[in-house]
């Protein structure tokens, strides 16, 4: 990713949509307890920490995220929270230690369900869990509008598509839920006034390709608002 991108992609609430019910649910689905060790996979810049680190006031709670300026966001936004929340810069591929429930709001899809269940199986306390939203069809067939929206960089499937490869991998579904428009708009919506800020920032040449493109990708969500979704999914080994 350029430079031009991570200057979008900075000092934004969250980096995906979401939002606090959704870690509710999962938490709830999951019967997390409440002293447990929970990661927030591909943390960015920590929302779901902080709804975490909320709903389970006994639990540690630890973000691992790639990019170092989402962990630095991350770390300043959970510091009231005290040592049991933290983030830490690596990858969910490379874990130490074991865990109550893995989170990850949208960014299995980076290495693919099969690779990150198999990973993910060694780092799970016995009756835990993995909670992950993927995108995946709400409307199957989708419209032209949906698939323009995810164009061809995304893996998107239909809502069986995701469980065959949940199975495939040997693991059940425990729950599932949709994930759209309200918990986009909170990921698109501050966004927008981003983009406006930095379009009155005399902007670079790059600067204005990636504001232009960010522009485009909200357009075409505005277009399929009630159709572009992520499949939330509480999975746990069979
Ligand atoms: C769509 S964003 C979601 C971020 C966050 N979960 C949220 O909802 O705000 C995807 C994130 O995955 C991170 N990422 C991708 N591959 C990763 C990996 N192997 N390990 C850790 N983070 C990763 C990216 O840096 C990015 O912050």
């Amino acid at each position: 990713m350029s430079s031009a991108f991570f200057t979008v992609h900075r000092d934004l609430d969250r980096e995906g949509p979401g939002e606090a019910a959704d870690v509710h649910w999962a938490l709830d689905v999951a019967g997390t307890p409440e002293d447990a060790r929970i990661l927030d996979a591909a943390c960015g810049p920590g929302a779901d920490m902080v709804t975490l680190a909320k709903a389970r006031p006994s639990a540690d709670v630890l973000g691992v995220e790639k990019q170092a300026h989402f962990v630095e966001a991350a770390n300043a936004r959970v510091a009231a929270f005290g040592d049991r929340v933290r983030a830490l810069e690596g990858s969910y591929m490379e874990l130490d230690g074991s865990f109550d429930l893995i989170w990850c709001a949208g960014a299995v899809y980076f290495h693919g369900i099969g690779p990150v269940l198999d990973t993910w199986a060694k780092h799970l306390n016995p009756g835990g869990a993995v909670a992950f939203s993927e995108p995946a069809w709400l409307i199957d067939p989708p419209s032209d509008a949906a698939r323009a929206f995810w164009g061809d960089e995304y893996p998107t499937k239909s809502e069986d598509g995701v469980r065959d490869q949940i199975h495939a991998a040997g693991w059940g579904v425990v729950g599932q839920r949709w994930i759209v428009d309200v918990p986009w708009a909170n990921y698109y919506g501050p966004m927008i006034a981003r983009l406006d800020m930095l379009e009155n920032s005399d902007p670079s040449e790059d600067l204005q390709a990636a504001i232009a493109q960010s522009r485009d990708e909200i357009a075409k969500w505005q277009a399929a608002r009630e159709e572009v979704a992520y499949s939330l999914f509480v999975v746990r080994p069979t």
